[in-house]
């Protein structure tokens, strides 16, 4: 008889348009995640385009509106309990821009992954993020820039790197230009062929 092995059921975090969500979902329809499936969709604000990605995907999303929730530790409360009821295994945060605290992320020790639109170490930490990421390189005239994905840990942007790609700054670029190479040469490629190495080693470790 064929074992068929558990998928690793994952929850994606977002603020905004949601287009690295759509890369992960893409992949996902290519059949190049086979170790895990997104079985949430979870925004900390209201009209994220991304909510309507997940709803055309037919995949269950909802808001948990920071604000609302008037404090930071009500919000991760709101967090986990909608992540425990979707028995998540894997977070992935996609444009995702509420910093977590320490307790949420020693919480789900290495089961957290981000994407930055930069070459960490560099312009990465609090302050960077979206188009202030490539403004600042812009900024400072590096010739290269790129996309990292790596786990989440107390330090932002600091954890463990997974997956990194290089993408050139050419003559006249924009910091919106710039973006738009960034995500399309890197971010797209790395977060999902990431969130499929990390599903795998899950999975690969639960049934062990
Ligand atoms: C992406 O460029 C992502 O790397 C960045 O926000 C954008 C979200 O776009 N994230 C950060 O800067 C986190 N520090 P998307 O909503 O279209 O995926």
């Amino acid at each position: 008889m064929i074992m068929l092995s558990r998928k690793a059921r994952i929850a994606v975090l977002v603020s905004g348009g949601g287009t690295n969500l759509q890369a992960i979902l893409d992949a996902a329809g290519r059949g190049e995640i086979p170790d895990g499936e997104v079985t949430l969709v979870i925004s900390d604000r209201a009209g994220a385009y991304a909510l309507e990605r997940a709803e055309k995907a037919g995949i269950p999303s909802m808001e948990i509106n920071k604000k609302a929730c008037g404090g930071q530790m009500l919000f991760e409360e709101k967090l986990i309990a909608a992540l425990e009821e979707n028995r998540t295994d894997l977070i992935v945060l996609a444009g995702f821009l509420s910093i977590l605290t320490p307790s949420f992320t020693t919480r789900y020790s290495r089961r957290i992954i981000n994407v930055h639109p930069s070459l960490i170490p560099s312009f990465c930490g609090a302050g960077y993020y979206g188009l202030k990421v490539h403004e600042a390189a812009l900024g400072r005239g590096v010739k290269v820039t790129g996309a990292t994905v790596h786990f989440v840990n107390e330090i932002p942007d600091g954890g463990e790197i997974i997956a990194q790609k290089a993408v050139d700054i050419l003559p006249g670029d924009t910091p919106e230009i710039l973006q738009r190479r960034v995500m399309k040469q890197a971010e797209w490629v790395i977060l999902p062929k990431s969130v499929e190495t990390i599903s795998r080693e899950i999975v690969s470790r639960s049934e062990r």
